[in-house]
Formats: structure tokens, C-alpha cells, sequence
């Protein structure tokens, strides 16, 4: 559905998007506070957004310059109109110029935690119970000059005008970004807007939407083809769809030769067995596995699961078929990583389920969560009786181990990959940290290192296991273990897999790494 035709936005926020990584996560924070808001390509016209019956507009980060030709605008009627403005990062810069400021390239960058004193408590700080609070800044350029129709609000040491205020009220700006975990009262910040400024109304709740996709869902009018593979966000999925088409759904599960230990019994176990949903189990390891033979660039890899997955749905879907839907778990973080949201972000990484469907299909794709971040998935599949182990299974990359084994997918290094990540999640388990951690697994590459087994020279696979804390995977943390823990997970490793004579633990964060691997 077209956003701006969405009846739930009249009386919500809209957040244009101008490309930064964070701006669905202004959606996602605005609705935390019970306010609907979606988010909208960065050139829809004010004419447009009044007719939606918005209350207010957020201008989202972005990773051109104000300054540069080809830097995104707003309709210029946007910054003139009656509707009120919060501008972040980018979106505070654009509304600094437009207000004659001037931005220009810093000589320090501000990247991280940074502290802001609050130079004028009220307004959009009202609240906030502090004169200086930790904020997370990701800026090159900065204004180094604001007009004086506005009023600076907040500084920090690298930013003179932290936060902007128009005079007549309608225009706030901030350097720093108010929607991540890591700002101090940043919700604070985004309710005072949405709610104090704007006065849009509180009414969205995940009950709503999810009676809402119901609603919506229950007029697909025709039979529905679900790939499972048994994480949360595909058993939401067919979750949801059962309980809107029933008997016209059917699901079916491919074994890729990429998936985690035991992945098809627990499927079994609460798809078909616990839920009642009608599952398929195709075998198709060797040909992906075959596919992806000579293969070591990760973005092709990446390409040829995709292609593989599309083919056997294809070929399931002509047999037991006609289907007239295929339906897919993709979630916010993966349209926008992979550069399909309407603005121009770069693309990171081209997740499977969204950037491997070849244009022909011949099913219409339905993505029932593909407004939704993983928590708001996991509070919908809790409404929706789904068990608990479930819903806390850590997330796993559609292209499976493809990814976690670097280079060339050989069939040792796909062993040794899943034995790791089998005894790394043991542990975890045992040790009751499972669910306190986002991710945690095991990777390979081609790197041997020589090891010593008895009195004689081994050489082995050198194996890294890497576990996460993250609250949405935009980012995400390396997780301090106590070193026992390693240790037992670094003793086992060695001990109980094939080949493996050296374990690494990952002390990276998202970013500058990613989660995965490749
Ligand atoms: P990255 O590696 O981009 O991962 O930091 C962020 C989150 O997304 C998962 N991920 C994927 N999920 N298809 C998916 O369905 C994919 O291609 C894919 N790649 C990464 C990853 O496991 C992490 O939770």
C-alpha cells in the first residue's frame, strides 16, 4: 500500500528518508510511544503530507552533504508550511540552511557517545530532568553558523548548535540522533515532538497492527506458498497467515546443506507438529551446495542462494501449485540494508529474501513484517502462541552458513562451521546466557594454522566464534564472556570437531564490522 494513502498516518509523523541507516529506527521509536508513523521518500510534497492528515514531519540522517549537487532536498514548501519539523543529523543540517545557516565540512569529525548540555530545558527537552545528557552524534559536517530566527538549545564540544528551535516554534533540529538506544532520554526527545509539539495521537499498538494485517491478509484471494526455515521471523509469518487464510496456506522448508544443526527436526517439531501448519521438506543441499561450488565472493554467494532458493520455490510451487502468493519473513532492517527502501542508501548487504527474486516470478511476493523490526516480530508472534524457544531462537542469515564460511563453501569448512556454532549455542545454554545474547556462532575461512596433536605436527582450520549484543542489529556490541565460559566453548571446539586445531573469539562491533561474517 502506498504509505500516504495509509488512513493510520492521519494524525501520525511522517520520516522522510533521506538514506541514513537509522531512519526507519525514528519509525520504529515514534511507535514505541503508541504514535503511527511511516516513512516516506524524501521528496513527498507538503501538498501530499497535509492531504494524509499528518501532525508532523521528521527529516531523517543521510550520508550526502547539504552542500554537495547531489545532496537530496525536501520540497522546498516542506520547511515553509505549518506543519511542524524535527530535523536530525542530515535533516537538521537541511533545516539550518534553509533557515540561512551554513553547514560545512568539519574539521573534527563526531562519530559516538558525546556529551550535550542542554541550554534551554523545556520544549523539545522538556522532561529530561538533566543539563547534560550522553547523546550518539555520526557527523562530518556541522553548522558553523545559525540565523537568528533560530535558537540554540543545546551544544557540545564539537557542535556550537547541538539543537535548534525556530521562532515560532514549528522547527526543532538536533545534531545527534534521538532514535538510538545509546542517546540519553532520547524517547524523551521523540515524544516531546511527536506528541508535545505535533499533538499527534497515541493509538498504535502491535494488537492493532496485527489485527490490522489480519484484516489485510484475510483478503488475499488466493493460495499462499510460505518458506519456513524455522527462525522467528518465517514461523511469524506463517503464523499469521494461517490464522488469516487457513487450509490456503502451505509451507514448505528447504534444506539448503547451509543450515544450522538440527534445523529441520525442530521445524518439524513445532510447525507442522505444535502448530498444525501444512510443511513441506524439500532436499536441495546438493544443489545448492553445487551451485556455490568455485564460488568465494560473498555478494555472488549471497546472489546464487538467493537464485537457488527462488528456482525451488518455482519448481515446488509448478508441482503442487498454482499458488498465487509467495510469502516472506523480510523484516525493516533487511529492505533497508539492502538499498529497497525509497531513499538512496547504500547498499550494505543484498539479503537474500529481498534481493535474490528473479523479476519474472510468477507469484506476487507478500511480506507481512516487512514494517517491523525483530522485537515488534517476537511481540506479534508472543500474541500469536508462539513457544517461547522459538521466538528467542537467535536470528539467522538467509543465505545460512554460505556467509559463515568464508571463501569457497567446501564441505569440511560447512562441518566444521556447524559443529562450532552447535557447541558455541550449548554453552551458551547451559551457562543461561542464550537469550541474554543477540547472536552467537561460529565462522571459518581458509586460514590453517599448525597445531600439535600428541607428539606429532597437525596443521588445522583456525575457527572464530563470535557472539553479540545488539538491540536491532543496526548495531551491535562484542559480548564480554567470562573467559570460563570461552574457555569451555575453545576446549570442546578443538576436542569434538573434525579439523579445527585454533579457536579466535571476535572483539569487533558493528560498526565498523558487521554481524555476519561476509
Ligand atoms: P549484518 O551482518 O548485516 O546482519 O550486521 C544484521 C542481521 O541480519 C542478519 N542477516 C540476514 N538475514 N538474510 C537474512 O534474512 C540475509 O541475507 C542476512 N544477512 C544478515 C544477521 O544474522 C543479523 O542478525
Amino acid at each position: 500500500m502506498n504509505p500516504l494513502e495509509d488512513v493510520r498516518l492521519r494524525g501520525g509523523i511522517a520520516v522522510l528518508d533521506f538514506g541514513g541507516q537509522y531512519a526507519h529506527l525514528i519509525c520504529r521509536r515514534i511507535r514505541a510511544l503508541g504514535v503511527y508513523s511511516a516513512l516516506l521518500p524524501f521528496d513527498t510534497r507538503l501538498s501530499e503530507l497535509e492531504r494524509a492528515g499528518v501532525a508532523g514531519v521528521v527529516l531523517s540522517g543521510g550520508p550526502e552533504s547539504v552542500y554537495s549537487p547531489a545532496a537530496p532536498k525536501p520540497d522546498p514548501a516542506v520547511l515553509k508550511g505549518g506543519v511542524p519539523v524535527l530535523g536530525i543529523c542530515y535533516g537538521y543540517q537541511l533545516l539550518v540552511e534553509a533557515h540561512g545557516g551554513d553547514v560545512i565540512r568539519a574539521d573534527r569529525r563526531e562519530y559516538g557517545r558525546s556529551e550535550v548540555d542542554i541550554l534551554s530545558a523545556g520544549g523539545i527537552f522538556d522532561g529530561l530532568g538533566k543539563e547534560r545528557i550522553a547523546c550518539w552524534m555520526s557527523h562530518t559536517d556541522s553548522a558553523t553558523r545559525v540565523p537568528p530566527t533560530l535558537q540554540v538549545l543545546a551544544r557540545s564540544d564539537n557542535s556550537p548548535y547541538a539543537a535548534v528551535r525556530s521562532d515560532d516554534g514549528r522547527h526543532f533540529g538536533v545534531q545527534f540522533h534521538p532514535e538510538v538506544s545509546h542517546t540519553e532520554g532520547g524517547d524523551v526527545v521523540l515524544s516531546n515532538f511527536a506528541i508535545g509539539v505535533c499533538g499527534a495521537k497515541k493509538g498504535w499498538s502491535i494488537e492493532g497492527f496485527l489485527k490490522d494485517s489480519l484484516e489485510e491478509l484475510s483478503r488475499l484471494d488466493g493460495r499462499v506458498l510460505c518458506a519456513v526455515s524455522g527462525g522467528v521471523d518465517s514461523s511469524v509469518t506463517a503464523a499469521i497467515l494461517q490464522k488469516a487464510v487457513g487450509r490456503r496456506l502451505e509451507c514448505v522448508f528447504v534444506d539448503t546443506g547451509l543450515l544450522r544443526a538440527g534445523e529441520a527436526d525442530e521445524v518439524r517439531k513445532f510447525l507442522s507438529g505444535g502448530m498444525g501448519v501444512k510443511v513441506s521438506f524439500v532436499d536441495a543441499s546438493a544443489r545448492f551446495l553445487s551451485a556455490l561450488k568455485g564460488e568465494a565472493d560473498p555478494e555472488q554467494k549471497r546472489k546464487i542462494v538467493g537464485k537457488a532458493f527462488a528456482d525451488v520455490f518455482e519448481e515446488f510451487a509448478k508441482k503442487e501449485g498454482p499458488f498465487r502468493y509467495l510469502a516472506q519473513g523480510t523484516l525493516y532492517p533487511d529492505v533497508i540494508e539492502s538499498g529497497r527502501s525509497s531513499a538512496p542508501a547504500s547498499v550494505i548487504k543484498t539479503h537474500h529474501n529481498v534481493g535474490g527474486l528473479p523479476a519474472g516470478l510468477s507469484m506476487e511476493v507478500v511480506e507481512p513484517l516487512k514494517e517491523l523490526y525483530k522485537d515488534e516480530v517476537r511481540a506479534m508472534g508472543s500474541l500469536l502462541g508462539l513457544p517461547r524457544s522459538v521466538l528467542w531462537r537467535h536470528p539467522f542469515p538467509g543465505p545460512g552458513l554460505a556467509v559463515r564460511v568464508l571463501g569457497e563453501v567446501t564441505p569440511s569448512k560447512l562441518t566444521a562451521c556447524r559443529e562450532g556454532s552447535r557447541i558455541v549455542e550449548e554453552v551458551l545454554r547451559e551457562e543461561g546466557l542464550y537469550e541474554k545474547v543477540w547472536q552467537a556462532f561460529a565462522y571459518v575461512g581458509d586460514d590453517t594454522v599448525t597445531g600439535v596433536l600428541g607428539d606429532s605436527r597437525r596443521t588445522g582450520m583456525q575457527l572464530t566464534i563470535k557472539v553479540v549484543e545488539s538491540v536491532d542489529a543496526m548495531t551491535a556490541d562484542w559480548a564480554r564472556l567470562p573467559a570460563d565460559v570461552i574457555q569451555k566453548m575453545s576446549g570442546r571446539v578443538t576436542n569434538e570437531v573434525e579439523g579445527v586445531v585454533s579457536v579466535a573469539y571476535s572483539v569487533s562491533s558493528k560498526p565498523p564490522a558487521t554481524i555476519e561474517p561476509q
